[in-house]
C-alpha cells in the first residue's frame, strides 16, 4: 500500500505568551527542527504507531477503540488526530469547538475516504520533546495533513488546523492554538486565538539565539499558575494582558523593518510583564542577564516559562560572545533556523 511522509516544523514564541490565551495576539515563529510523519493506508482494522523518540514502539489497537482506554502519554496527540479525522472528515460528525467548523468540507466524502480501514503510523523527531519546541502539536499537523493527502480528502490549511487544534484542545484542555498555525503555515506569525488572525509577517530571518534551561516546563500548569493569580488579582493580571497586547503590536511593526534595536527593547519589557506574571525562573534571570551583558539587543523567556528555552536577539558581531553569556549562566545553546516553512509532503 503506499505511504506518504510529511514533516511540519517545530516554534519558538516570540512576543505575546500567556496574554495570547486571553484574546491578544502574539507573533511565533517556525523553527527549523521538524517533526515527521510516515502514514500508510491498511486493508485490516488496525491503529499502529511507532513513536520511538517518545518511548511508543509496536502500540497497536482496533480502530474502533480510537481514544479510549488507557492512552501511553506518547502516543495520545497522534491516535486523538486519527480518531478526529475519522470522525470529523471520513463520517462527517458534528465539530466542536467553534474553531473546528470548516472542517465539515470533508463531510460525506467516498472514495479513498471510505477505504481508511486501518493505519500505521511512523514518527520521528529531529529534535527533543524536552526543548518546547511543539512536538505534540507538529505532530498533530503531520499526522492530519498525511491522512488528508493519502486519503485524498486534501483539506487546504484551514481546515488542517482547525482539525488538528481541535486535537490539542481535546487533549489539553487549553491553549490559543499559536503552536498549531506555527505547524501549519510555518513563517513568521502575528496570531490572534483561536485563529481568528494568522497573519505572516514576510521576513526571511531573525538573528536569533536560543537558549534552552535544561528544566522541562508544563505548560498547563503554568497557564493554570496565570488564571489563579488572575483570579487573586484580576486588575494587575488584566493590565499585564494588555499591555503585553501593546508590545506585541510595536514587535510586529519592528519586526517587518528590521529595526532590531527596537525589537530587543521589546523583548526586555516583554519579559518584565512575564516576571510580574510570576512565570520566570532564577535560571532564564541569569541566562538573560548573561546574554544581555555580552551585548544582545534584547533577551526574553519564550513559551510558557518555568523552563524550556529563553531567546536573545543579537547584533552578529556579538553573536560568539552572547551565545558565551547563555552558556556561562548554564544555559544550552540551540542552533536554530527561524521562520521556516509549514508542513509540506516530503515523498
Ligand atoms: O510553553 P509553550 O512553548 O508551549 O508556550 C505556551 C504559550 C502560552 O501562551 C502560555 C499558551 C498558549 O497556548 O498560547
Amino acid at each position: 500500500m503506499k505511504k506518504i511522509t510529511v514533516s511540519a516544523p517545530g516554534k519558538l514564541m516570540l512576543f505575546g505568551e500567556h496574554a495570547v490565551v486571553y484574546g491578544r495576539p502574539c507573533i511565533v515563529t517556525a523553527v527549523g527542527q521538524r517533526m515527521r510523519a510516515t502514514v500508510e493506508l491498511l486493508d485490516k482494522p488496525v491503529f499502529e504507531l511507532e513513536a520511538p523518540d517518545v518511548k511508543v514502539t509496536g502500540y497497536k489497537k482496533p480502530m474502533d477503540q480510537l481514544g479510549v482506554d488507557d492512552i501511553p502519554k506518547g502516543a495520545k496527540f497522534v491516535e486523538m488526530a486519527v480518531k478526529n479525522f475519522m470522525e470529523n472528515v471520513i463520517l462527517g460528525n458534528e465539530v466542536t469547538p467553534e474553531s473546528a467548523r470548516s472542517v465539515d468540507s470533508g463531510r460525506g466524502r467516498h472514495g479513498d475516504l471510505a477505504r481508511m480501514t486501518g493505519i500505521s503510523i511512523t514518527t520521528q523527531s529531529e529534535f527533543s520533546s524536552q526543548f518546547g519546541f511543539g512536538s505534540s502539536s507538529a505532530s498533530t499537523v503531520c499526522v492530519i495533513k498525511a491522512i488528508s493527502e493519502i486519503t485524498g480528502a486534501n483539506l487546504d490549511n484551514r481546515a488542517i488546523f482547525d482539525l488538528a487544534y481541535k486535537t490539542v484542545l481535546d487533549i489539553q484542555g487549553k491553549g490559543s492554538g499559536f503552536d498549531v498555525a506555527a505547524a501549519v503555515y510555518g513563517g513568521t506569525l502575528y496570531y490572534i486565538t483561536p485563529g481568528k488572525t494568522i497573519e505572516p509577517l514576510n521576513i526571511e530571518s531573525l538573528p536569533l539565539i536560543v537558549g534552552y534551561s535544561g528544566i522541562k516546563a508544563d505548560t498547563v500548569t503554568l497557564m493554570n499558575q496565570v488564571s489563579e493569580l488572575a483570579q487573586e488579582n484580576p486588575q494587575m493580571v488584566e493590565d499585564i494582558y494588555n499591555n503585553i497586547g501593546k508590545l506585541v503590536e510595536q514587535a510586529k511593526v519592528a519586526i517587518l523593518s528590521k529595526d532590531w534595536t527596537t525589537l530587543g527593547e521589546l523583548m526586555n519589557s516583554n519579559q518584565k510583564l512575564l516576571e510580574n506574571l510570576g512565570v520566570s525562573i532564577e535560571k532564564f534571570d541569569n541566562m538573560i542577564l548573561g546574554a544581555k551583558a555580552a551585548g544582545a539587543y534584547g533577551a526574553k523567556l519564550s513559551g510558557a516559562g518555568g523552563g524550556d528555552c529563553m531567546i536573545a536577539l543579537s547584533p552578529e558581531e556579538k553573536t560568539q560572545a552572547v551565545k558565551d553569556g547563555i552558556t556561562s549562566a548554564g544555559g544550552q545553546v540551540i542552533e536554530v533556523e527561524a521562520s521556516v516553512q509549514g508542513a509540506r509532503i516530503e515523498d
